[in-house]
């Protein structure tokens, strides 16, 4: 791919090519892998598209603000070979804070959404509108490509009665399951690929639901049937997509690593309350006595959010390596959401199997570049890290990201 990017806005820029597997210095960091893009300016990204799949770019300057007023498109790279379906189509999902008239509300960055659970909208669009109808026929096999680009909205889709199958999460291909309760579930920058045959009958319409959130359901899109079937019943053709050429880990010969995330509203007390226990008594040594560190410096900061005791200038990508990865080597990070929110976590330049949820082993071991992490839960995952550089780990709620929830990885 070669893309050159004009950066017409009035201030910096750079482009992130979200789980696309490129070198070091295509990956849009600004500070970290390039000098940002400043107005008026240009840059030119070059890198082999290495995997098929599903995959999305956006700026990774300010991305809060930037990404939250749309700058975000789809990035498709097709199979050599792929699945059969009677269509092709790929839903970017959108989510906006509107004001009254219809305006972008100004409100970026706010402390409370920092502290909470990020800028969740009131206004969810498809492809960048509010949609009304899908048209559908009776019989027919689409492949859904969904993409979340919300800041921080979670969603998890009911297909109303249809049983789509996923066949790939994250661009990466996983074996062919229906959903965990029929629910698609997509944190932040996560893509699911579907298969979802039409069963429902000509002239009719089903209302594809949106469930996250409890109590505040909505209806994302209606199904509506046109009035001649394509079909009678559904195909039956293959489901499975053919492997992209990923290095295997192996977690037996693998590094292991500890990942603490804290902070937010519950974490901080829980922190400053250990940060007593803990001081008083004393004589803490090595890690702790460093994660301590943090936590001490986490209570008389404004920041909201931290890894491992530390949390990042939200400004500036510009950090020391907190992991350091040896290359072409297996890789096992064991992380704990130690607070009381969800967060979508994204590495760099790698994708990774995940191979346990609070150490019960995964049915897939899903390839990912994003995992959606629950309040106090601990994920496991494994990779090789065979891309050489610094690369960022972080929340891509992009509030958590902006206030300290983000970190650098060096392969070396
Ligand atoms: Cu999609 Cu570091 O981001
Ligand atoms: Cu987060």
């Amino acid at each position: 791919m070669r893309v050159a990017v004009d950066n017409a806005l009035a201030e910096e820029t750079t482009i992130h090519w979200h789980g696309v597997r490129v070198p070091n210095a295509m990956d849009g960091v600004p500070h970290l892998t390039q000098t940002p893009i400043g107005a008026g300016e240009r840059f030119l990204y070059e890198f082999d598209a290495v995997d098929a799949g599903t995959f999305w770019y956006h700026p990774h300057q300010r991305s809060s603000e930037q990404v939250g007023r749309g700058l975000y498109g789809p990035l498709i790279v097709e199979e050599p070979q792929s699945v059969r379906a009677d269509r092709d189509v790929t839903w970017m999902l959108g989510d906006w804070r509107l004001t009254k008239s219809g305006a972008i509300s100004e409100d970026f960055g706010n402390r409370h959404d920092i502290h909470h659970n990020g800028r969740v909208g009131n206004t969810v669009t498809i492809n960048g509108r509010v949609p009304d109808g899908f048209a559908v026929r009776k019989g027919e096999r689409i492949r859904l490509r969904l993409i979340n680009a919300a800041n921080a909205r979670i969603f998890s889709l009911d297909f109303a009665g249809h049983e789509p199958i996923v066949i790939a999460l994250d661009g990466q291909p996983v074996t062919p399951h229906a959903p965990d309760k029929g629910l698609v579930v997509l944190g932040p920058a996560m893509r699911v690929d579907l298969i979802i045959d039409m069963t429902g009958n000509a002239g009719s319409r089903a209302s594809v639901t949106d469930r996250f959130y409890e109590r505040l359901e909505y209806r994302l899109v209606d199904l509506v049937y046109d009035g001649t079937p394509l079909r009678e019943r559904a195909p039956d053709w293959p489901l499975a997509l053919p492997a992209n050429p990923l290095p295997e880990p192996d977690p037996e010969a693998a590094s292991r690593n500890e990942v603490v995330f804290n902070g937010g509203m519950m974490g901080e007390m829980v922190a400053r309350e250990m940060g007593e226990s803990l001081g008083a008594r004393g004589g803490m040594m090595g890690d702790m006595n460093s994660m301590m560190g943090g936590m001490m410096r986490m209570m008389n900061s404004s920041a909201a959010w931290f890894i491992n005791g530390v949390a990042a200038d939200g400004a500036s990508h510009d950090m020391k390596p907190m992991l350091t990865f040896e290359k072409d080597k297996s890789h096992v990070i064991a992380m704990t959401n130690a607070t009381a929110w969800y967060h979508p976590i994204h590495l760099h330049g790698h994708s990774f199997r995940v191979i346990s949820r609070n150490g019960k082993r995964t049915l897939h071991r899903e390839w990912q570049d994003t995992v959606l992490i629950s309040p106090r839960e601990k994920v496991e995952i494994a990779f090789v890290a065979d891309n050489p550089g610094d690369w960022m780990f972080h929340c891509h709620i992009l509030e958590h990201q902006a206030g300290g929830m983000m970190a650098v990885f060096r392969v070396a």
